[in-house]
């Protein structure tokens, strides 16, 4: 939704009138949602939600709590665009009750954030990070995180320790470090397929991500998770909850909810997340659970593979019996990961298998491609579908 720099959903605004009928489904979908227990953590994650309005933002929190409660301390996360939002807006957002904020930096390198076709350019972020900062240092804000993609195209060791220098001056209390994902039908997949991509090589990504680990703990960070960083007491709660396996809800385009374990998922495109909520809210013989028939639980490739992404890792027998994993297929799955055993990259402590940190963490790409392989061999049928990225 094209916007003039820092403008917002205000009406009149080009895009307004979008936006408000997208939040508009939003809220239908939100209350006619099954019950819950009050909600401890909530993430407002996009596309660019900071494109809503302060007063708009309001009315989603509070469509969540009148649905659900929200319950006292939760941790309320909101994505922030470097170009969407002034201080005033802020204020706005901090206001109707958020307490952590994300910020999408990228890189503070012009050329590359126009490469990525991002709006923001680095006098933005370095902008926004200050009002961040100040409105932690006055107590309106718990906490922030600063995210950085890794891995782009004629990405350089040297300008990459710049980039994370810079993050760090910052003092961001949480970082996120993502390698880069090639998403189906974008511009950097397009030109990767004609070859016309200049991609770190492997061992140039492998020497970048060890830089990550290294400066970023040599700043104070704990590594809590493959691609995030944070100072005590940082870590993300909303995050957290969805890598341990415990149920979440999912409201909008695109989102997936797997509120008792059973996962969903949205449509991705406005047409079609109409059509469905459409569906679900008005159903030719009556209003039914918004929810489809519940999907299949959350596949046991995908517990491990989210799982080990975390510091603590998983209890890999206890998750396979849980699964109906037999004792054949975890031999098998066991003898891939032996080479990773004998490097010391993944580790087994008591019930518990972890990467090790940072070679581990460092190499994780690896082992969980192994798991991905001994999952399409071992796997239910329809396990040949790779699992959504994290
Ligand atoms: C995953 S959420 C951010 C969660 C946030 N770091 C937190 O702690 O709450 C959105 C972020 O995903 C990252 N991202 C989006 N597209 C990506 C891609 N194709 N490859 C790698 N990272 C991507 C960007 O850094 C974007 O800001």
């Amino acid at each position: 939704m094209p916007l003039g720099d820092r403008a917002g959903a205000e009406p009149g605004q080009p895009g307004s009138a979008s936006i408000a009928h997208y939040l508009a489904q939003l809220l239908r979908e939100i209350a006619a949602s099954p019950p819950g227990p009050p909600l401890s953590t909530v993430y407002v994650g996009g596309g660019t939600p900071s494109l809503l309005a302060p007063q708009q933002l309001r009315q989603l929190l509070a469509a969540l709590r009148h649905r659900f409660g929200i319950a006292p301390g939760a941790e309320l996360s909101l994505e922030l665009d470097p170009a969407s939002f002034d201080e005033a807006r802020l204020e706005g957002y901090l206001a109707a009750g958020i307490t952590r904020v994300s910020l999408g930096v990228q890189s503070f390198d012009d050329a590359v954030l126009e490469q990525l076709g991002r709006r923001h350019r680095r006098a933005d972020a370095l902008q926004a990070a200050a009002w961040l900062r100040a409105a932690q240092g006055r107590g309106q804000l718990a906490s922030w995180s600063l995210d950085l993609i890794q891995a782009l195209p004629g990405q350089t060791l040297a300008a990459w320790r710049q980039q994370l220098r810079q993050a760090i001056a910052l003092e961001p209390p949480h970082l996120s470090i993502y390698d880069l994902i090639l998403e189906p039908g974008t511009v950097f997949e397009r030109l990767e397929r004609r070859g016309q991509l200049d991609l770190p090589e492997h061992d140039l990504a492998a020497d970048l991500q060890e830089c990550t680990v290294r400066t970023v703990a040599a700043a104070g960070y704990g590594h809590y998770e493959v691609s995030n960083y944070a100072r005590p007491g940082h870590a993300s709660r909303h995050n957290r909850v969805y890598w341990s396996g415990a149920g979440w809800w999912g409201f909008g385009l695109g989102a997936t909810a797997a509120p008792w374990g059973r996962r969903q998922a949205r449509p991705r495109t406005r047409e079609a997340y109409g059509a469905w909520l459409a569906q679900q809210l008005d159903p030719p013989n009556g209003p039914a659970a918004a929810d489809p028939a519940p999907g299949p639980g959350v596949p046991f490739d995908e517990r491990v593979l989210v799982g080990l992404r975390r510091r603590e890792g998983v209890a890999l027998e206890a998750l396979a019996a849980a699964a109906g994993v037999g004792a054949e297929a975890l031999a098998a799955l066991r003898a891939a990961w032996r080479p990773y055993r004998k490097a010391g990259v993944l580790l087994q402590e008591g019930p518990r298998w972890r990467l090790s940190d940072p070679e581990g963490l460092a190499l994780s790409n690896a082992v969980l491609r192994e798991l991905m392989g001994w999952w399409a061999d071992w796997g239910p049928p329809e396990a040949a579908d790779p699992p959504p990225s994290p």
